[in-house]
């Protein structure tokens, strides 16, 4: 029986395996955020010389790559890139997913809209019949917290602040439990359309398009 930890593994080397052929000396990476990105970039050091670098998701992706010998580049100085590896809090058959359970959600969407495909590595307790037991996570402009809360109530939800908790661009996490999430693309718009709201984590209107779904009998592919 192989714990979490294994099983995260085995989606990191299944990435690994498909990023192979579309690495090239030109090529930047795209490189989210969480503990299965982290066993992603320990693996991916023995391929930094078949590659350029990366552009991460996150301060923390970005310390544990330069860590590792790869270059990290600014998202400015990035213009095309072939692919972004990712993990996820939730995802369904249809490849939708809720992200930000690590506070990054905001420079994934974005690192994300940049590349080519998204490729998202989770073992098997990530994959949900219908999205919304996980609270969405949405950040916020601090000064409009209690404006965009109350908006998310009147959704449905109930936001809590992540406190204590300040994002890479200097913002605020409301973590939104009791959302019904029977159309998540369409709840993601209605969300992102809140004034204040930076972001929401339900990533639908543009899902993975690869899932490798880490189980105990081996990685699971599943392709939009
Ligand atoms: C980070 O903000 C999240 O979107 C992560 O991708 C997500 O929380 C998955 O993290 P784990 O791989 O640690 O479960």
């Amino acid at each position: 029986m192989l714990d979490q930890t294994q099983l995260k593994h085995n989606a990191a080397q299944a990435a690994i395996q498909y990023i192979q052929p579309l690495l090239g000396p030109d090529v930047v990476l795209g490189v989210g955020t969480g503990s299965t990105v982290d066993l992603f970039i320990d693996a991916l050091e023995a391929h930094k010389a078949l590659f350029r670098g990366a552009a991460s998701s996150s301060e923390r992706s970005a310390v544990r790559l330069r860590a590792r010998g790869i270059t990290v580049f600014d998202l400015n100085e990035v213009s095309a890139m072939p692919v972004y590896v990712d993990g996820a809090d939730e995802i369904d058959a249809q490849l939708n997913m809720i992200k930000g359970g690590g506070g990054a959600l905001t420079r994934e969407k974005i690192v994300a809209s940049v590349a080519g495909q998204f490729v998202c590595i989770v073992d098997e307790s990530k994959l949900v019949a219908g999205l919304g037991r996980f609270p969405l996570p949405v950040e916020v402009i601090p000064m409009a917290r209690e404006a965009v809360a109350r908006r998310l109530t009147e959704l449905g939800g109930r936001p809590v602040l992540r406190d204590g908790f300040v994002t890479d661009n200097g913002c605020q996490i409301l973590d939104v439990a009791g959302l019904r999430i029977p159309d998540p693309a369409d709840l993601e718009a209605r969300v992102n359309n809140i004034p204040g709201v930076v972001c929401c984590g339900l990533f639908a209107l543009d899902g993975a398009d690869v899932a490798l779904i880490s189980t105990q009998d081996g990685v699971r592919r599943i392709d939009r």
